[in-house]
């Protein structure tokens, strides 16, 4: 009784049977749930957000770079939460760590910010001791990401084809200043990769010297390329079980970078390029894309114009764009409600042999403002405008150390250091950011935990000089304190 007043209370009730009539047969239709973990993914984490490990868990990279470009791609991956192991030649380590030295003695701020997270163990590569410590790293590692000068690494005996053989899972990721070609064999520098990649020929005035910008696009651009190609091949080695090599050449990064360039290029074989300023001021254009000063990429008028206190202050400037769907609310703002139906203002045609007089109509007004005045008012209207921000202004900017893009680092022998945190941020797999290590401060570490070379076999290595003197540190790597 009770079971019959529960199927009518959720509106079931049994069919009264039939005696005349036979039940219809209709072929069964299988329901089959879909999956809802397709693809062999494993089960749904039901872990707070941030609480299940981080994107790299248990990826191990064989750290191998030095300078800049390289570093930039360990420590994003680091950051991500791969284990990190820097190897360094004894005594000297990473050039880096004692060049543009602010403090005598203490690793340079060059260095510490870019290797944050990382584990650093000395070794000379070129002995006999030392290359057995490299092959075991080998062995034990997921990925080799070094970017020597061409050919150090075939002639340390790591090549390509004594790593697969040693581990045909391994993934060996280079950067090089060129690729295959006649340049090659080129030794780079950030500023090489700029010029050689099509920046510094599309930078600056038209009238003035070719520029290189303040960016660090060949070296930082290309260790996030080559971050990207390694996660890539990661991904890949799911499926097939083996590594890859990954080559990003500094060039190829900078012009990846300069993309829009080569767009106008091409462009230019159909007429002048009447978006940028030398056209409005009849200047003719010759066979290569030109400087364009600060013209925006993207095709939209734009300059950058005083701000009150530019007499005094460098950047008290802003980047200002007459975007044509907001040029209605910019005549407004600046007091030329005229311009919005004047036909030779109203349509963005009409403005472009105009630019530099509706340009300096525009400064009258953002001369009476600072450049946070007018940040403010033009995004009111939706009127997108650039503050040239100082690197002080950045410093202090309590949103970016709030987002932790901004970073205050402790470190035992410098103190505290303000760095770039990670600005890639991701939901699920939160950054800390921990201080660079010293010169060959986790060799013991790395020789014990990680290589599992027993104590007889470490006093071997040691004794033979391969990893040099270690410093001795008290406590383990300090946290960084966000
Ligand atoms: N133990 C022993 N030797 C080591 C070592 C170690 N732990 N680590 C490096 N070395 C050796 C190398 O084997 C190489 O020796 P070799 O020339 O006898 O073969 C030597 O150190 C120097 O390496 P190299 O890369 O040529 O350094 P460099 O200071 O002369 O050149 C660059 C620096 C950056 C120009 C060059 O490495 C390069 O072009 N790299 C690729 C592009 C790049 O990344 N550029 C941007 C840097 S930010």
């Amino acid at each position: 009784m009770a079971k019959k007043k529960a199927l009518k209370a959720k509106g079931k009730t049994k069919a009264p049977k039939s005696k005349a009539r036979k039940p219809v047969t209709r072929p069964v239709l299988k329901v089959v749930a879909k999956k809802p973990n397709g693809g062999g993914l494993p089960k749904v984490s039901s872990k707070p957000w941030g609480k299940d490990g981080k994107a790299l868990d248990g990826v191990k990279i064989l750290d191998f770079t030095h300078v800049q470009s390289g570093p930039t791609c360990t420590q994003l991956l680091a950051w991500f939460g791969a284990d990190v192991i820097k190897v360094e030649r004894p005594g000297s380590g990473d050039i880096t760590r004692g060049q543009l030295q602010d403090v005598p003695g203490v690793d340079s701020l060059y260095f510490t910010m870019l290797n944050h997270n990382k584990r650093s163990i000395t070794l000379d590569s070129k002995s006999k001791q030392g290359m057995k410590v490299l092959e075991r790293l080998v062995k034990t590692c997921d990925v080799l990401v070094e970017n020597f000068a061409p050919g150090a690494l075939d002639r340390m005996g790591l090549t390509w084809e004594h790593i697969h053989a040693l581990n045909p899972r391994m993934i060996v990721a280079s950067v090089k200043g060129f690729g295959p070609g006649p340049y090659e064999d080129c030794k780079v520098y950030e500023n090489v990769a700029q010029c050689a990649g099509g920046s510094a020929s599309t930078t600056g005035f038209h009238d003035g010297l070719p520029l290189v910008t303040g960016a660090q696009i060949g070296d930082s651009g290309t260790g996030l390329h080559l971050a990207l190609g390694i996660v890539s091949a990661l991904y890949q080695r799911k499926r097939t079980g083996r590594g890859q090599r990954v080559l990003t050449a500094m060039q190829d990064g900078v012009l990846n970078l300069c993309r829009v360039k080569l767009r106008d290029q091409q462009r230019l074989a159909h007429g002048p390029l009447n978006e940028y300023t030398q056209f409005g001021q009849g200047i003719p254009f010759g066979e290569a894309v030109p400087r364009a000063g600060n013209d925006s990429g993207g095709g939209q008028p734009g300059v950058i114009l005083k701000c009150k206190g530019w007499e005094t202050d460098p950047n008290a400037y802003i980047y200002f764009i007459t975007q044509a769907p907001v040029w209605e609310k910019i005549c407004d703002l600046i007091g030329q409600p005229d311009w919005k139906t004047h036909p030779d203002y109203a349509k963005p045609p009409a403005r472009l042999p105009r630019l530099k007089e509706i340009f300096e109509r525009i400064e009258q007004w953002t001369k009476t403002k600072t450049k946070f005045e007018v940040m403010n008012e033009c995004n009111a209207f939706d009127i997108p405008v650039g503050p040239i921000l100082s690197m002080k202004e950045l410093a202090e900017e309590p949103s970016l150390r709030h987002t932790g893009t901004v970073v205050e680092v402790d470190h035992p022998t410098r103190g505290k250091y303000l760095s770039v945190g990670n600005p890639i941020k991701l939901s699920d797999s939160i950054t800390e950011v921990e201080r660079s290590p010293l010169l060959g401060e986790h060799t013991d570490e790395i020789l014990t935990k990680v290589l599992k070379f027993t104590p007889r076999e470490i006093a071997e290595i040691k004794a033979s000089g391969a990893t040099g003197h270690a410093p001795q540190v008290s406590g383990s790597r300090a946290q960084a304190a966000e």
